[in-house]
């Protein structure tokens, strides 16, 4: 993958391309889960059929993408903008968009405000529900602990619900990897995130709209998005595909990279 930046505005959108020159590439952008950066999609990287080019943004804050002035009330829609603003200074007419959990939030964002962008979308690990009450309150859980301990505090309490039961017994360097990628973020990049996900819309009747063709990935031990989610998306849009990864927590494209990208390589292939 080749590390590139492009400049919007005042600000800097870093982001991973496969294939920088070869503009003729069907694109295939995937957007990062919550509090990572777009390191986390390497896997996916070498797994496109041929004629695809994977482009993956650090969302603002996250990774190597500077925060943008005068975000404030955030919105999910800032992150989703800034996608839209990436495709347009590459001049991508349109894409395959997706994104794992809050990447998920962002591709429904997106396909929300600007449909005919997308030819095609993906929503690993992730849901078209709002925050219940119990969740926004652990948003503000979440909020006092950046403002206690910061990024290793987030790294301390997330990392068990992110990497799956078997994958933790199983794979001991899924782990420091995560709890690394967490730490690079900043404080202020992983709060704007809290904030955004917490007000974020219910996204179903974007999804039950939907006319492109979606691959809808879950986890089987998934406890933050649990297959039921998964289940009642592929039930709102019955169009959809719906893989559930066996022995899987939530980072389904870190933990088993190839059942995810086999599922990933026969739905590009099929576009
Ligand atoms: C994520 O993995 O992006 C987050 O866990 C999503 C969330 O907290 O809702």
């Amino acid at each position: 993958m080749h590390r590139r930046y492009v400049h919007s505005e005042s600000r800097t959108i870093a982001y991973f391309d496969s294939a920088p020159t070869n503009h003729a590439a069907r694109a295939l952008i995937l957007i990062h889960g919550f509090p990572l950066a777009a390191a986390m999609w390497e896997a996916q990287s070498t797994a496109l059929p041929t004629g695809w080019r994977l482009i993956a943004p650090d969302l603002r804050g996250f990774g190597g993408s500077t925060l943008a002035d005068g975000d404030d009330p955030p919105s999910i829609d800032d992150y989703a903008r800034d996608v839209i603003d990436l495709m347009h200074l590459l001049t991508i007419g349109s894409a395959v968009v997706g994104g794992l959990s809050m990447g998920g939030y962002v591709t429904l964002a997106l396909l929300r405000l600007a449909p005919a962008l997308a030819r095609g979308a993906i929503l690993a690990n992730t849901r078209t529900t709002a925050d219940t009450i119990e969740g926004r309150a652990n948003r503000r859980a979440m909020l006092a602990l950046i403002d206690r301990e910061g990024p290793s505090g987030v790294a301390r309490d997330m990392i068990p619900k992110l990497v799956g039961k078997t994958s933790r017994e199983m794979q001991p360097d899924l782990e420091p990897f995560v709890r690394r990628l967490i730490k690079q973020q900043s404080a202020d990049a992983i709060r704007g995130a809290v904030r955004r996900m917490m007000d974020r819309p219910d996204s179903t009747t974007t999804l039950e709209r939907l006319t492109v063709p979606t691959l809808i990935i879950a986890g089987e031990e998934d406890d933050l998005t649990p297959v039921a989610d998964a289940e009642r998306m592929h039930v709102a849009n019955p169009d959809t595909e719906l893989v559930v990864i066996a022995g899987s927590g939530h980072l389904s494209n870190l933990e088993h990279p190839q059942v995810f990208n086999g599922a990933m390589h026969n739905f590009l292939s099929r576009l």
